[in-house]
């Protein structure tokens, strides 16, 4: 049963209504970016029945679990040579850089008797993925000469890797670009994918170019927050994901370790403990191996998370106002890396309420 977290699904919806709608008024395709919910096909189910028209997914697994869903799929992470018989089976289009991997993903469609939607990326400095514009103009004109594959779109991803975030000068950067390719090679990208969560601002102030027509959001959307900025976002419901786990011991102990001490703990880490006496210590029963601890808020503000290993997490209850035993339930907010991190751990339950 614990450690569990609890989903709440109507509140996710409700957001997901809200920001499909502000994409509808601004003449943008939605698509929800579904990988914090790892492989949770009756949650997919739920949210696809909200009317969106694309989910996208980081990883073939999940991809590959949602087959029986009816919906437009994207794989967003470049797919790997090794993948791609899943990735022209199981998905509608794909995000892509390289030629190598464009061409296999032509041969593999010709096998399948199917057509292969590309969506091309463009490096607007985040420095994740990404081609220029030189670039770009060899493949466009080599994908050309593929018999299955479809030059779908073009996007850009911020906000990633490099924490740069969207502008009216990259974005005015994007806009050109885009208009260059279809001048010169006479095409006509239908996607123009101009970026994630982050660009939720300018989506909501109308400050996006015309030519974005699709943008790809999963953070905004399931914790109500624009990434980078580390803005909440007032018209949606955050908090959607809590994490609850049990007490195993429940000690009062120093609060510096005694002994002869090591270079460092089994993480390789090297701790700083601060001495403030003998303290109320409680053991919970998850660790590193399911979730970063500083994604980790507890509820009870008087709590201080100490540390941890890979199965125990080490909380101060010490100036906690509730008389905790072994047995309780301690409940934290959590952030988008430990909900990826609790999501995707199978000794970590989840429970839609
Ligand atoms: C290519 C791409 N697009 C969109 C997203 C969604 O990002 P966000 O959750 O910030 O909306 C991600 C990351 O998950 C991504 O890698």
């Amino acid at each position: 049963m614990y450690p569990v977290v609890e989903i709440n699904i109507n509140n996710i919806l409700d957001n997901i209504s809200k920001v499909n709608l502000l994409c509808k008024n601004n003449n943008i395709k939605l698509s929800l970016v579904t990988k914090l919910l790892s492989d949770n096909v009756s949650l997919v189910e739920k949210i696809v029945s909200t009317g969106i028209s694309c989910i996208c997914d980081s990883r073939m697994e999940n991809l590959k679990s949602y087959k029986d869903i009816d919906i437009e799929k994207w794989l967003i992470r470049l797919p790997m040579i090794s993948e791609i018989e899943d990735v022209v089976k199981y998905t509608n289009a794909s995000l892509n850089t390289e030629i190598s991997t464009i061409i296999a993903l032509n041969e593999e469609s010709k096998k399948q008797n199917k057509i292969h939607n590309i969506i091309l990326m463009y490096e607007l400095g985040d420095l994740r993925e990404g081609c220029s514009k030189e670039e770009l103009d060899y493949i466009i004109e080599e994908t050309k000469k593929l018999s299955n594959i479809n030059i779908y779109g073009i996007g850009v991803n911020l906000s990633c890797y490099g924490e740069i975030v969207p502008n009216s000068k990259n974005m005015d950067e994007f806009s050109q670009l885009v208009s260059y390719l279809e001048n010169k090679h006479d095409i006509k990208f239908e996607i123009v994918s101009g970026g994630n969560s982050s660009s939720y601002n300018l989506l909501k102030e109308e400050k996006l170019p015309k030519v974005i027509n699709n943008l790809r959001f999963g953070e905004s959307i399931f914790l109500a927050n624009v990434p980078c900025f580390e803005k909440n976002i007032e018209e949606l419901y955050k908090d959607n994901f809590i994490l609850k786990a049990e007490i195993i011991e429940l000690k009062e102990k120093p609060s510096i370790p005694w002994g002869e001490r090591g270079v460092c703990n089994s993480f390789s880490e090297s701790g700083v403990f601060i001495d403030r006496g003998i303290r109320k210590r409680a053991i919970i029963a998850l660790g590193k191996q399911d979730v970063r601890l500083d994604g980790l808020n507890p509820f009870d503000k008087d709590i201080i998370i100490l540390g941890g290993s890979s199965d125990h997490i080490i909380l101060d209850v010490t100036d906690s106002k509730n008389n905790y035993k072994v047995g309780d339930i301690i409940e934290f907010h959590l952030n988008y890396a430990a909900i990826l991190n609790l999501m995707t751990s199978k000794y970590v339950n989840r429970k839609l309420i």
